[in-house]
């Protein structure tokens, strides 16, 4: 758990006043930078001491085996793994021979600062040596939103006593020592050292290093630049060897005298272009990077962040934990995907090793929604990813038996790489997930072509898939056995009610599309009778439904399970429960029916909705980060505001508190993203519906006043929201909204203000599971 008295609460940035050595891992993945090609984990200039060094490229992977003790039909033989790259962000100091190292001399003071405005890291630290030579040191660090292979850093030293001998080492090393990425011999030799020399070369100021990924074969290019503002009598000297460069600057300070570098640094990788190009590409980007200088890459910057805060932000009153958290997982958000550009953005964007650096449903589940409202190119790019690997998806579901494609569970290159068979085969709800996100992106942008193009083909390919993965029985109904769910306390349930409704959805979409572009439905090789078969599965899906509780059933037969005691049970469950037991029971791992009354709303009455969400409550345990989320969402439709507020707050802090005691590895980019669906659409209310938004505002006791904005088509929508009432205001554009039930049309420029009344609850506030009630909202 990180101690919060060393991060104030303010609005704008996080601000970490004193070093704390032993949450070093954890406060390396809150304060990575990234733009989403580029990320660079915020490990100390110096390098040591660190938690997990890490320096990544969205897409770069190595391959590893996946060992079975049993293997089974269909297991992926390897799986891939995200691996650290050459370092370029190491900048040594040394103070009359002695190394800048915080764990020795005295560190007076250290404060690290990530400004979400600026996007940046900004590190002051104070420092006096073992032998007692006193320094002050200020490094500002980027990953530029503008340039996309470009990072820089600003290091200046100021000498706080005379004859202050400095030597600066600028690095590039590749090959850094990681702390043992598994047990598995197997695996550990696959990752150890994974990157092999190709070239290196140097100039006076620089150097670029060549290196390839040793099982996958992957180029990848970093370099390094100077700009330098020395006193004359400076030294400077390069070196390069084929694991590393370095630049070095010698000189003596007097009292008050500084020296400063900018350090330019540029990467670029590929599977298929040659070493010259790669070369000339890195020293292209270092160029560009020397053009703009430091003050315009930081001017830029801020420009970028300006116009995303400008259609991004969320503004609370009443309560600025959730201020702070919010819009730092909104910054995060954008990290992993602004510039990913056809790669993946994975779980944890590219802020840690966790879970291999692989992108699951995460994406188009949580944080693709963000995005489409936000940054829609982000999103655009996110799905033109998926696009990408479809003949991999294709493949995967020959291998399975099916038709279409089978998106895999977890992947970085589209290869499905789950050891879990119950996820690998068996989650397929991922594909209905990736045709939801498709068809948010067309409703938010009205991307003609994309649709056209590309959203299409992901819609027919998955709608292949459940056509061939569901039956009709001899009444008629049609079914989707044997399937994992959300909920991976239930594996291989029969008509699972999240994964039956989004399939049908995901029929009808794909028949939507078909009539929209007949000629590509027809490259396709769509016809009649599968369309025809796609609307009647959709038409007469199975929802299993318990009479005598008046409840859905998560999946046929869930509700006759026995019921989990959790009293006296450890968290996460199953590192301490059988999965055979937690299969047989009426326990959740995560928000399952409750996200099928989130995503498919329409679905459902308010009563289901509240006798849902009452019965699920109390059996659903979130040992996934993605639950609270969604447990937010939907307490705040059906009354629970208060329950609401402590889930907004669970989801939003689950990083900044180091919820689930594994920050280090990465940060939860779904529950980041999921914060701001926490409060738009759980108290906002918004909902997408036919292409429509709606809005059904309510606040908790404890936030007053509540703002945010979206882009919808072109347009900016700004609201603005109270107890009492809430205002829509159009901006670049018209829009047409679903106000308490009500169409309203805003001609740009225009506001709409609507009262509100308070919400009330069909059913008191539910337990949750005897250890699993959320914290109470931070004050
Ligand atoms: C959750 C999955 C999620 C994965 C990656 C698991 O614990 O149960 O739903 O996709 O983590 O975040």
């Amino acid at each position: 758990m990180i101690d919060h008295e060393c991060f104030p609460v303010e609005p704008w940035q996080l601000r970490e006043s004193s070093l704390g050595l032993a949450q070093l891992a954890q406060t390396e993945s809150l304060f990575a930078l990234s733009n989403g090609h580029i990320g660079l984990r915020g490990n100390l200039d110096e390098g040591e001491p660190h938690g997990i060094p890490g320096t990544y490229l969205g897409g770069l992977h190595e391959v590893r085996p996946l060992p079975y003790a049993e293997a089974g039909y269909g297991y992926p033989e390897s799986g891939q793994s995200v691996v650290s790259i050459t370092n370029g962000k190491l900048i040594r100091l040394l103070v009359d021979d002695e190394p800048l190292d915080v764990r020795y001399g005295d560190l007076r003071h250290h404060e690290r600062v990530l400004d979400l405005r600026a996007g940046t890291l900004t590190r002051d630290l104070e420092w006096t040596s073992p032998a007692g030579k006193a320094v002050r040191v200020r490094t500002v660090r980027l990953v530029s939103f503008t340039h996309r292979s470009i990072a820089a850093i600003s290091y200046e030293v100021e000498a706080l006593a005379d004859d202050t001998r400095i030597v600066l080492q600028s690095e590039l090393v590749a090959n850094e020592e990681q702390p043992p990425p598994s047990d598995d011999p197997r695996v550990s030799a696959a990752l150890t050292n994974p990157l092999v020399a190709v070239s290196s070369d140097q100039d006076d100021a620089g150097a670029i290093l060549l290196h390839r990924t040793k099982g996958t074969g992957l180029l990848i290019g970093a370099g390094m630049d100077h700009l330098f503002e020395l006193p004359d009598s400076a030294v400077l000297e390069q070196d390069v060897r084929d694991d590393w460069a370095r630049t070095t600057i010698a000189v003596t300070l007097q009292a008050g005298e500084r020296l400063r570098v900018v350090k330019l640094l540029a990467y670029g990788w590929s599977g298929s272009r040659t070493e010259p190009a790669i070369r000339d590409q890195v020293s292209a980007a270092l160029t560009s990077a020397r053009a703009q200088g430091w003050d315009g890459l930081v001017q830029q910057q801020r420009e970028a962040l300006d116009a995303f805060w400008a259609g991004a932000d969320v503004y609370l009153e009443g309560d600025p934990v959730l201020q702070q958290a919010v819009r730092f997982g909104l910054f995060h958000v954008l990290q992993s995907g602004a510039r990913a550009e056809r790669r993946a953005i994975a779980a944890k964007g590219l802020t840690g090793p966790g879970y291999d650096g692989h992108a699951f449903w995460d994406t188009e589940g949580f944080v693709l929604p963000v995005l489409t409202l936000t940054v829609p190119h982000a999103a655009r790019d996110a799905l033109l990813w998926r696009h990408s690997i479809l003949d991999k998806a294709r493949e995967r579901a020959k291998v399975l038996g099916l038709q279409g494609a089978a998106f895999p569970w977890r992947t970085i290159a589209g290869d499905e790489c789950s050891a879990y068979w119950p996820a690998g085969t068996a989650a397929f709800h991922v594909n209905a997930d990736i045709a939801y996100a498709v068809e948010r992106y067309r409703a938010a942008t009205a991307d003609e072509a994309f649709d056209r193009d590309i959203g299409i083909e992901l819609l027919v390919e998955t709608a292949r898939l459940w056509r061939s993965l569901g039956h009709h029985d001899r009444h008629g109904t049609w079914h989707i056995d044997g399937v994992t769910g959300p909920d991976e306390y239930s594996a291989l349930a029969d008509d699972n009610v999240f994964t039956n409704l989004m399939a049908a959805r995901n029929l009808r979409a794909a028949a939507a599309a078909c009539m929209r572009h007949p000629h590509r439905a027809e490259d396709l090789g769509v016809d009649p009778e599968e369309l025809e078969a796609w609307r009647d599965a959709a038409a007469s899906v199975a929802i299993p439904y318990a009479e005598d509780l008046q409840v859905h059933s998560q999946a046929a037969g869930f509700t006759r399970y026995r019921e989990f005691d959790t009293r006296g049970a450890s968290f996460p469950l199953f590192l301490t429960v059988p999965y055979g037991l937690l299969y047989a029971s009426q326990v959740c791992k995560q928000a399952d029916l409750l996200l099928a009354l989130h995503w498919c709303g329409e679905s459902f009455t308010a009563e289901d909705k509240a006798r849902n969400v009452d019965y699920y409550e109390r059996r659903t345990v979130r040992d996934s980060s993605l639950s609270a989320t969604t447990q937010a969402v939907m307490c705040a439709e059906v009354g629970h505001l208060e329950l609401a507020h402590a889930y907004a707050h669970e989801a939003a802090l689950i990083d900044l508190r180091d919820l689930q005691d594994n920050g280090a590895n990465g940060l939860h980019m779904a529950s980041l993203a999921g914060a701001w669906s926490a409060l738009v659409e759980g108290f906002g209310g918004m909902r997408e519906n036919d292409g429509r938004l709606s809005f059904d505002p309510a606040l908790p006791s404890g936030i007053t006043r509540l703002q945010f904005h979206l882009r919808w088509r072109g347009a900016l929508l700004h609201t603005d929201i109270t107890h009492e009432r809430a205002s829509f205001t159009a901006d670049d554009g018209d829009l047409t909204l679903l106000l308490g039930g009500e169409e309203v049309l805003l001609p740009s420029g225009s506001t709409h203000t609507i009262a509100l009344t308070p919400r009330t609850a069909l059913l008191p506030p539910p337990p949750q599971p005897p250890g699993r009630a959320p914290a109470a909202p931070e004050r």
